[in-house]
């Protein structure tokens, strides 16, 4: 296994050469719990291009401009959760990522659908967080471990793989097959899972689809469900965390968000463009507590010889992002958080100091497709909650004050450790519009 440390060895390898870079390595827990349908763990084949041709059609930049409603009235639900609840704040903001996912991959309507659907996800989510901790599983070393059952000594494997399979199961196939019958039923609402499901019967020519089409829409839906839930939730968590332990940073976003935005309303979409400071918050917390600060492993396809070193064909190489984003060459003081460092002379996003998405999403042909879902959703969450409250430490329940820290978890997809526990109305004024938005939108998630 080869971990790459630097920006420079990561380009060249994984982008310069991608047509050797970018397998995967075969995981035996993915294959006994089987995730090893899902798009992120797929060898770089046929089945791989074409999950990922469809994935990348209806998650371009321009696509996710459609998903803005949506975005925009599950922020707003969430502000208005925030307002009648702060102690769940957390909770909210989790739930975020995941009911936006539910509604445009599946079309889900309704609280009480979302909500569902949200439950469905963290179910299935539970293994792959606990399959992504390095070394968790003896299994990934010794491959003959899986054929342990699961009531001997060794056989955690199995055990595992018995307590999750149902639930990645579930989460996959029940709301897509929910969309197929809408559709038979001629009652589908739009989504991505009804758009491939009619785009391949056209292509059918009206015929219903094969197994093969209905596995890669399935798939391919699938992996966006699981893809943006955690990962997503994992960046917002992160920029609360660095807000309410960076007070100058957070008032220096509100005077922003009040010169843009002004008194009388929320935010939208159409100020983000204004909001450089916000803009420099999100690449800063992508930059200082990665959600994946080791990327995703890749597998060399043949052998290669790289600086005189012969890398042989099956090696895993890696990267570790959380050193390249702290690189003191690209950013000075690394271990702070300092927003400004994006912010050129001209008051505009410098161009010259290195952008950390470029890092933190992955390099090459597996470069994460859901950047800018994640990307969109995160700043305009951060610019509502910003505009709307305050955010600090605040006590925890015994009424001890939360001690904030700079730390993540040690899971590949991490989160912070620690996170506040105020969240105020900046003023009776942004608490009057958060009460405005949509009527009943509180109940539910
Ligand atoms: C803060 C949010 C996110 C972060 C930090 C993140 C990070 C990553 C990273 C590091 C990879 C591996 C790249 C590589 O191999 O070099 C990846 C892959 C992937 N991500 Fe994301 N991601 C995020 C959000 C999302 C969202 C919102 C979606 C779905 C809508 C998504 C879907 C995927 C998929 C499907 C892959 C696998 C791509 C492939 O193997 O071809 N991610 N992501």
């Amino acid at each position: 296994m080869i971990v790459l440390g630097s920006v420079q060895a990561a380009v060249e390898l994984l982008e310069n050469r991608s047509q050797i870079y970018s397998s995967r390595p075969i995981s035996v827990i993915a294959q006994l719990v089987s995730w090893d349908w899902l798009l992120s763990l797929l060898p770089y084949n046929a089945v791989w291009r074409s999950q990922r041709r469809f994935f990348v059609e209806h998650f371009s930049k321009t696509m996710i401009q459609e998903y803005h409603p949506i975005m925009l009235q599950e922020c707003h639900r969430l502000l208005v959760g925030c307002l009648a609840d702060p102690s769940r704040g957390r909770q909210h903001l989790r739930n975020l990522p995941s009911a936006v996912i539910a509604r445009i991959a599946y079309g889900v309507q309704g609280a009480t659908s979302i909500k569902e659907k949200v439950a469905l996800a963290e179910g299935g989510m539970a293994s792959i967080r606990q399959m992504l901790v390095p070394g968790a599983f003896l299994a990934e070393l010794i491959p003959a471990l899986r054929y342990i059952p699961a009531w001997l000594p060794g056989g955690s494997a199995r055990k595992f793989a018995q307590t999750h399979k149902k639930a990645v199961i579930r989460m996959r196939d029940q709301p897509f097959y929910e969309v197929v019958d809408a559709i038979n039923a001629g009652s589908s609402v739009p989504s991505i899972a009804s758009s491939l499901v009619m785009h391949m019967q056209e292509e059918n020519d009206g015929r219903e689809l094969t197994a093969d089409q209905e596995a890669t829409a399935r798939d391919v839906v699938g992996a966006a469900y699981i893809g943006a839930v955690d990962t997503t939730s994992g960046l917002m968590e992160f920029l609360i965390l660095a807000i309410a332990m960076h007070p100058g940073v957070q008032s220096k976003a509100q005077t922003e968000l009040d010169r843009v935005v002004g008194h009388s309303r929320l935010p939208g979409f159409r100020d983000l463009e204004d909001l450089t400071y916000l803009k420099a918050i999100v690449m800063e917390t992508v930059r200082w507590l990665p959600v994946a600060p080791l990327g995703a492993p890749r597998l060399l396809e043949r052998d290669d010889v790289y600086k005189g070193y012969h890398i042989p064909k099956g090696t895993v190489v890696s990267y570790n992002a959380w050193a390249m984003l702290r690189d003191p060459q690209d950013y000075e003081d690394p271990e702070k958080f300092v927003p400004e460092r994006f912010i050129g002379v001209n008051g505009m996003i410098d161009p010259l100091i290195r952008d950390p998405i470029s890092i933190a999403f992955g390099f090459g042909r597996r470069a994460c497709p859901g950047v800018s879902f994640a990307l969109s959703l995160t700043t305009i969450f951060a610019a509502l909650t910003l505009h709307a409250f305050d955010i600090e430490a605040g006590v925890d329940e015994v009424g001890d004050p939360v001690v904030l820290k700079a730390e993540q978890t040690g899971e590949g997809i991490s989160c912070p450790t620690t996170f506040p526990r105020s969240i105020k109305p900046r003023s009776a004024r942004t608490e009057g519009l958060v009460h405005d938005l949509i009527p009943g939108c509180d109940e539910g998630i």
